[in-house]
């Protein structure tokens, strides 16, 4: 009896491999919404980010999934754009939407650094956020649903995106940094030695980490126009995409997300 519970164990789990796999590193985007659930919106990956990580691996609601922006990122977009977040956001966001505007100092979570994480996310899961607010996940972001018509939701996510990429020069009302590359990459070659000081990756992991980040930065920036979903969903597509185009190979893209669950479980992940 005893024995055959044991067989039926083993060969569970290992016909499970792969899927309990799969299971961890989505665990990821459950915990964001169990985050979302009332009360429990400080749970999250805890670590620096104030659960940042959490609302970025989160799934866009349906109503919202598959959108892409339908407004052009033109001169009168951008303009339009710009009066707006001078107006509603740059208080908090700060005027280079590094998340350190004059409101921004007794808020945690803390703004989002919009202007780099706009990068990085769809166009469904910035307008997502900028209508809903911080409602799913019990922070200071305010919703705009009501003071913002759709198109002004777009020109000033159109805004953020271009203070992100340098296409447009920051205005200079509230203060604050402007979106700096070489400082990201500096944070994150300190979270990478961090993980490899404190034992929870080697040394050749980190280098592959940085290596394959460096790729999705890249197709990032070419595919802007046509990113959806959050991070967390975005992030096997990136991977497959650059093993098909032979830009990285299977081993980097599995090491990547082995390294990438591995600092997030160990809180160094912002
Ligand atoms: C009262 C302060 C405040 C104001 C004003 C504000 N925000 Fe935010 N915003 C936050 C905080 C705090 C967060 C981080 C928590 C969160 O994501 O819910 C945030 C997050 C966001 C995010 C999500 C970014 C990410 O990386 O997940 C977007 C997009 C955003 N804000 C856009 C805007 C825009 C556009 C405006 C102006 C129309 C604006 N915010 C005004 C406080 C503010």
């Amino acid at each position: 009896m005893r024995k055959s519970i044991w067989i039926v164990l083993i060969l569970l789990v290992t016909a499970c491999g792969p899927a309990v796999e799969t299971a961890v590193s989505s665990a990821t985007s459950d915990s964001a919404e169990s985050a979302a659930a009332p009360g429990m919106g400080r749970m999250g990956m805890g670590g620096m980010g104030g659960g940042m990580m959490a609302r970025h691996q989160a799934p866009v609601p349906e109503e919202y999934a598959g959108m892409t922006n339908p407004v052009p990122a033109d001169e009168e977009s951008l303009a339009r754009g710009a009066e707006v977040y001078g107006r509603l956001c740059a208080t908090c966001h700060g005027d280079g939407g590094m998340g350190d505007g004059p409101s921004a100092v007794n808020l945690d979570p803390a703004p989002a650094p919009i202007a780099h994480t706009s990068q990085m996310l769809g166009d469904d899961y910035l307008f997502w956020r900028v209508t809903e607010g911080g409602h799913d996940f019990e922070t200071a972001m305010p919703s705009w649903e009501a003071a913002l018509d759709e198109q002004e939701r777009w020109d000033v996510i159109n805004y953020v995106q271009a203070l992100g990429s340098g296409a447009v020069v920051p205005g200079q009302m509230m203060g604050g940094a402007m979106f700096d590359p070489a400082a990201e990459a500096a944070q994150q070659a300190e979270m990478l030695a961090q993980g490899v000081e404190q034992g929870v990756i080697t040394q050749e992991q980190a280098d592959t980490f940085a290596t394959v980040h460096g790729e999705m930065d890249g197709w990032m920036v070419a595919n802007s126009d046509t990113m959806q979903g959050s991070m967390g969903q975005m992030q096997q597509t990136i991977l497959d995409d650059l093993v098909a185009a032979g830009s990285i190979t299977q081993e980097q893209a599995d090491a990547f997300n082995t390294v990438h669950d591995l600092l997030m479980a160990a809180g160094l992940m912002q």
